[in-house]
């Protein structure tokens, strides 16, 4: 099994504003995205990222080269009306209670305890799931980090910066300007400047 991480950051290392990611990624990264996805068998996405994003889990430019949708749920509930369940794939759930199960998914019921990244890559593994990509959120990232599950990361460094972890007062995120990209052996030197 081959895992790849793919997610987006702000310049002050934001992945979220206001509980949201949508509006900060360029058409350009949406279409990068498209293009991983439609290179892996397996889409894996947090289960809080669907219930505050939303997101389509198809491959826009081929819905037939579409990744079959995974989450994993032990506490929440997710709604079936999430676009997750109604992609052109039957999406797979591992979830700890039976009791939230649709027909709209195949439902893998595991004790909370046994739901472990690396349990899932096992069963994802036998239902022939060679290529998976993550797309976070960051708390499942961390998960597959920590037990050193993630063989490749894509990262998008966005041009804003948002304040997410300002909680006092509401700040406008800020967008600056690109102006140089140096890559010195394993570092990259990114300029930016206001517009
Ligand atoms: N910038 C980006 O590229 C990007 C990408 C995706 C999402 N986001 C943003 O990230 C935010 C959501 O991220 P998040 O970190 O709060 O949640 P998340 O990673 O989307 O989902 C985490 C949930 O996954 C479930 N889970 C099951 N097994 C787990 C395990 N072993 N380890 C960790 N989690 C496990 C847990 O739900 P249960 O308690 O139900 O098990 C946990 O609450 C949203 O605001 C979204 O907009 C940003």
């Amino acid at each position: 099994m081959h895992v790849s991480l793919n997610m987006a950051m702000s310049l002050d290392g934001s992945t979220s504003a206001d509980g949201k990611w949508a509006g900060y990624s360029s058409p350009v990264d949406r279409q990068r995205m498209d293009q991983l996805r439609s290179e892996c068998d397996g889409l894996l996405i947090g289960s809080q990222t669907l219930l505050r994003d939303n997101p389509n889990v198809h491959v826009k430019s081929n819905p037939e080269k579409s990744p079959v949708p995974v989450s994993i749920c032990r506490s929440t509930t997710l709604d079936p009306a999430l676009r997750f369940f109604h992609g052109p794939r039957k999406p797979i759930v591992f979830a700890a209670a039976a009791a939230d199960a649709n027909e709209s998914a195949e439902w893998i019921v595991m004790p909370p305890g046994d739901i472990t990244p690396t349990r899932i890559l096992k069963v994802l593994e036998d239902r022939k799931i060679d290529r998976l990509l993550l797309e976070g959120g960051p708390t499942l990232a961390r998960a597959f980090l920590r037990e050193n599950l993630i063989d490749r990361i894509y990262l998008t460094i966005v041009p804003w910066v948002i304040y997410e972890h300002d909680t006092t007062e509401l700040i406008e995120p800020k967008q600056f300007r690109l102006s140089s990209v140096e890559r010195m052996d394993q570092e990259v030197f990114l300029q930016y400047d206001r517009p």
